[in-house]
């Protein structure tokens, strides 16, 4: 029989290892569940044309209405790199929500968008990001917009604050015909301290019809776009673990939207 002290030792490091072995496993089984439900892709700007051009999506990948215009044209913000997470061609007749074309000139989104969206922004709450976020602002007018309550009743209209830090700044038709999207740009909640990243989040629906059969599938997408002085450390996206992790959490934010246009 072993010695107590061993037997010991082993407990303790069973102990030890339990914490990092069980989040292992979950987090395991939790990527494996994200990536069976949606696809990622990341890259730069500059790489977006030749990715279109390789054909590699059901939908075209447009730059967002929001980037500013310093941004966009200067060679100092080089560094303008995105991520994508869409979900799996859903058809539209298993959604509670009705699929409609969006007008340019339209008052805010549609009911699809705002019950997709929102899900989305409820969920975020319960990540560490949004969890940190919530914590670290004070002030009640901004907090009052990590709120379920708030979040299921917002219109996502232009100039519209969600999560603290996500200002409604685009909302219209998107990449392609019968698309739909907003766009959030990232802003510094007042009382916050901390750093906040140059960047926007774009929520996207996108229909796909088949000519023959006249179906109609809808693609949920979000994109992330971050950009930087070619001299300035490079964004969370650009990192190896900092996409991964983003990614998963996106992936898991869309997860919970489409559950939710499905009525689930
Ligand atoms: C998109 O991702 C951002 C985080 O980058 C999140 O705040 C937002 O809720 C997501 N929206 C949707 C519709 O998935």
């Amino acid at each position: 029989m072993a010695p107590a002290f061993a037997q010991d030792r082993a407990v303790k490091a069973a102990l030890l290892l339990l914490p990092v072995v069980v989040p292992a496993i979950y987090l395991y089984r939790f990527s494996r569940q994200v990536s069976s439900k949606t696809t990622a892709t990341t890259g730069r700007r500059d790489a977006v044309d030749k990715l279109a051009a390789d054909g590699g999506y059901h939908h075209p990948l447009r730059e967002p209405a929001s980037i500013p215009d310093e941004v966009r044209d200067s060679s100092r913000w080089e560094a303008v790199a995105y991520e994508r997470i869409i979900s799996h061609p859903i058809p539209a007749s298993s959604l509670v929500y009705p699929v409609t074309d969006v007008a340019a000139d339209a008052d805010g989104p549609s009911e699809l968008m705002r019950a997709y969206t929102s899900a989305a922004q409820v969920a975020f709450v319960s990540t560490p990001q949004g969890y940190l976020m919530r914590a670290a602002i004070k002030d009640p007018q901004t907090k009052l917009t990590f709120d379920v309550d708030w979040i299921r009743n917002l219109l996502f209209r232009r100039g519209d604050l969600v999560n603290g830090a996500y200002r409604v700044v685009y909302h219209g038709p998107g990449a392609d015909a019968g698309s739909e999207r907003v766009e959030l740009a990232i802003e510094k909640p007042p009382s916050y301290k901390g750093h906040v990243p140059r960047g926007l989040i774009v929520s996207e629906i996108h229909q796909v019809v088949d000519d023959v059969t006249g179906r109609i599938d809808v693609i949920f997408a979000n994109e992330t776009w971050m950009w930087r002085r070619r001299d300035e450390a490079k964004t969370l996206i650009e990192t190896a673990f900092g996409s991964w992790f983003h990614c998963l959490t996106v992936g898991w934010l869309v997860v919970k939207g489409v559950d939710r246009v499905m009525g689930r």
